[in-house]
């Protein structure tokens, strides 16, 4: 085995109405005033004016902004921090999906470092050297796990190209993991931050990174998605799914904080930059295929996954036993209504060459566990716009 660091530095609350405690939360951290963030999808329900009154009566000073970007860009990062400092807030909380918290993790950082967060982008020209203003995540959906990751996803529309800023100083002091807010969550947003989770677990689970405890933590959560997502999607208000599927996702967001990603965060990644496809969407339209190519670097682990996700695979060989993953992700996508080809999602093949170039250059493709080429990458996509079922 080799040596490895296991970090989870978020503290985390888990459990039904967990949320309504958020002020006597902060009132024991000794906060004066809290920035509340969110988007404006979710700064229309109620629970985000709930959230802000259950602040203000715990008597502590809330500043609700619901202006965080939706696949959060430089400019409205650089735009919004100042009002923030201005704002005389001493912690952020961020309500909402992935795009909230990465958008506030972006701000906590620019108000302890100068400049704008371009410089701070993966191969900027500044480096995070120290802790931004404390942040509280609370995750309204089950599957980003940004709540406890180090990384903040950031689209710079000059270049068409989504960047990070990753540093542990970005991780989230506090998570509050609330299923109850889940409940709300349409089916198809269900589905797609489910496929998002189910993808960490298992691009962290076949990583060359990949050490026991995330090992222990993605394979865990593969079972558990394979068991809970379906009936989350096909009853929003399942509380036991809803409940097992935010476990999931928090353990998925753990083991890829340590075990890392692969090829298809990277065609994510460059995806969403060129054609604005949800991140969940991407994933899970992408994981089957890359499956496809991937499994021949890992047989034992891939069989695993296929066992997890409910395949009867006894008196198969390794071979055979680890290609059934694939199509158990291939099933899982089918049946709970995601697009599985890209012309669904409106990719052509001329649209092909900025993907995979944006895909070659992703960070974590050093740790896929097969070496993949551009022409690689290339037939994954081929794969992928011709479509497939079980065969
Ligand atoms: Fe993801």
């Amino acid at each position: 085995m080799k040596d490895f660091v296991f970090k989870m530095p978020t503290r985390v609350l888990f459990g039904a109405g967990k949320a309504k405690e958020i002020g006597a939360l902060l009132a024991e951290r000794g906060y004066a005033k809290a920035f509340l963030l969110t988007d404006e999808n979710v700064g229309k329900l109620p629970m985000f004016a709930a959230l802000e009154e259950d602040i203000r009566a715990a008597g502590i000073g809330c500043v609700a902004c619901d202006k965080a970007e939706i696949d959060p860009s430089i400019e409205s990062v650089d735009a919004l921090a100042p009002v923030v400092r201005e704002s005389g807030a001493d912690v952020l909380i961020a309500l909402g999906g992935g795009s909230p918290i990465d958008f506030a993790k972006a701000i906590c950082m620019l108000q302890t470092h100068e400049g704008s967060v371009r410089d701070y982008l993966f191969g900027g020209s500044k480096a995070v050297t120290g802790p931004g203003m404390p942040l509280i995540a609370i995750p309204t959906t089950a599957g980003t796990g940004s709540e406890v990751s180090a990384a903040s996803v950031i689209t710079d529309n000059e270049r068409g190209l989504k960047l990070s800023v990753t540093s542990d100083y970005l991780i989230p002091s506090l998570a509050v993991i609330d299923p109850a807010l889940h409940v709300g969550m349409p089916a198809f947003v269900t589905a797609t931050t489910g496929l998002d989770a189910l993808t960490h677990a298992i691009e962290s689970y076949v990583s060359l990174n990949a050490e026991p405890i995330s090992d222990a933590l993605g394979l865990a959560a593969i079972r558990m998605i394979g068991e809970n997502l379906r009936l989350a999607v096909a009853d929003g208000g399942n509380m036991e799914a809803r409940t097992n599927m935010a476990a999931a996702s928090l353990m998925a967001g753990a083991a890829f904080v340590n075990g890392g990603l692969g090829v298809v965060h990277g065609i994510a990644q460059s995806m969403g930059a060129l054609h604005h496809v949800a991140h969940g969407v991407a994933n899970g339209l992408i994981l089957p295929y890359a499956m496809e190519r991937n499994f021949v670097g890992n047989l034992k682990k891939f069989s695993d996954i296929a066992a997890a996700l409910g395949e009867d695979v006894t008196g198969m060989t390794l071979r055979e036993a680890a290609a059934m993953a694939a199509e158990a992700v291939f099933d899982l996508v089918q049946d709970i209504g995601v697009p599985s080809t890209l012309p669904e999602v409106g990719i052509g093949k001329a649209d092909f060459p900025p993907i995979i170039e944006g895909t070659m250059a992703y960070r974590l493709l050093a740790i896929n566990p097969c070496k993949l080429t551009a022409k690689d990458v290339e037939r994954i996509l081929d794969r992928a716009f011709e479509g497939r079922y079980r065969v």
